[in-house]
């Protein structure tokens, strides 16, 4: 669909003075990796903590996100571009809005990431790698995924027979199978410190 005809409107309040408000500045954190890396716990535990130091965020997290805006998405190649490309722009409204935006998803393809990479101005996009080895989620299979997979009662399993391209240069990587959860915040808190993304 054509948005020729369709024309952007400017608004007097921007993203940088939303954010300043908060003391931050707007960035989509774009945690990837396979199913039981650790994605939303870290997101989860990171969101915990920038809250009570007084930011304002939010998190976008695969499994939610299905069962609304992507419920008629399933996990075919062409399915997951077009949940990443919607979940790409709904991060970049939420950027927009002066947020620091938390957003897990498994995104296993290289392209897509770059997509939403490219979506986003500079410096307001940090790639998390969870490099948690295949063999460790398979060993927590925290939802009984992975055995259903192995048993051929899912089929494109992301890791099984589904390909996961890993990111080639994160700007963090996180690796829950030798850190603990708050070893990968602290990590991750003293990125924003030094990229001065919070104040
Ligand atoms: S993707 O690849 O980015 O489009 O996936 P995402 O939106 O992050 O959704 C991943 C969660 O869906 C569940 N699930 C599957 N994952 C991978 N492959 C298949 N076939 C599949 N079927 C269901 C699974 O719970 C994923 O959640 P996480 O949190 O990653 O374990």
């Amino acid at each position: 669909m054509s948005s020729e005809n369709v024309v952007w409107h400017n608004h007097k309040v921007c993203k940088q003075s939303r954010a300043e408000q908060k003391k931050q500045k707007p960035c989509v954190f774009w945690f990837t990796g396979l199913s039981g890396s650790g994605k939303s716990t870290i997101a989860g535990a990171l969101e915990q903590r920038l809250f009570e130091m007084g930011h304002h965020t939010y998190l976008l997290d695969g499994d939610n996100v299905r069962h609304g805006l992507n419920k008629d998405l399933g996990f075919s190649d062409e399915d997951r571009v077009e949940n990443i490309r919607r979940i790409g722009e709904m991060s970049k409204l939420f950027a927009d809005s002066g947020l620091l935006v938390l957003s897990a998803f498994i995104s296993p393809f290289r392209a897509d990431r770059q997509m939403v990479r490219e979506l986003m101005d500079d410096g307001e996009f940090v790639e998390v790698f969870m490099d948690t080895p295949l063999e460790e989620c398979e060993r927590r299979d925290p939802k009984g995924l992975y055995k259903k997979a192995r048993k051929g009662e899912i089929r494109n399993f992301t890791g099984i027979d589904s390909a996961y391209e890993k990111p080639e240069s994160p700007e963090i990587t996180l690796n829950t199978a030798v850190q603990t959860v708050e070893e990968a915040v602290d990590q991750m808190i003293d990125y924003l410190l030094t990229h001065q993304i919070i104040k």
